[in-house]
């Protein structure tokens, strides 16, 4: 049972087939550059700086495996589609991500991070779909929560999964400044890795 009381950065890897041993479960962080993956590891762990976050997008630029109560691993890896990462790398980014989410046996869950200032993006989209294509299913957060006002979450919530093509039990709001959603995310991660 997770319990998240130890956290642990174990590799960095360009090659999804290059995985840590021994292998376990694993919960992938998918979303757009800057959406604050990174940040949502850390605030899920509660620790600062054990995924590296940065204002300027493109910061995450591998996969990167986080061992958890050494159950599970959780899974950092780049962000997609954002102008200000050079297309030569954001090229690179894009086989990478999509081996890894495709090829992958350890795979248990997807959360899947849309900027809850903005509705969901054509990227966003895309990736939803993709992900369904593949019968992985996504638990999807809206972030920065903080950011939005409190009446807005309910539409919020009902315009992102109209969007995506969800149903609304699959999403919810979470900030990784206020901690805002944590519960509510660690209890569906439970479900997720308990399903298996
Ligand atoms: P890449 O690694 O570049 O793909 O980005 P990322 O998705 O990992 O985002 P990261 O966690 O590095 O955060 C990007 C920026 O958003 C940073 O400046 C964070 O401080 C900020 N940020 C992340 N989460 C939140 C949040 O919940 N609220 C607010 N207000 N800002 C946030
Ligand atoms: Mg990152």
């Amino acid at each position: 049972m997770l319990e998240l009381r130890d956290a642990r950065f174990i590799q960095s890897s360009v090659d999804p087939r290059d995985r840590p041993s021994p292998g376990l479960p694993e919960i992938a962080f998918v979303g757009r550059s800057n959406v604050g993956k990174s940040s949502l590891l850390n605030a899920l762990v509660q620790r600062k700086r054990l995924a590296l976050t940065s204002r300027t997008p493109g910061k995450t630029q591998t996969i990167n495996y986080f061992l958890i109560d050494e159950e599970c691993y959780f899974v950092d890896l780049p962000g997609y589609g954002y102008a200000q990462v050079p297309e030569s790398i954001r090229r690179r980014w894009r086989p990478m991500i999509e081996k890894y989410l495709s090829d992958n046996p350890w795979l248990r869950g997807i959360v899947l991070l849309v900027d809850g200032r903005h509705p969901p993006t054509k990227l966003d989209r895309e990736m939803t779909r993709w992900l369904a294509d593949r019968g992985l299913p996504a638990l999807v957060v809206l972030t920065k929560a903080d950011r939005v006002t409190r009446s807005r979450r309910e539409p919020g919530i009902g315009e992102a999964v109209e969007m995506l093509g969800l149903d609304p039990e699959q999403a919810l709001w979470f900030s990784s400044r206020t901690g805002e959603g944590r519960d509510d995310l660690v209890e569906a991660l439970k479900d997720l890795l308990e399903e298996a």
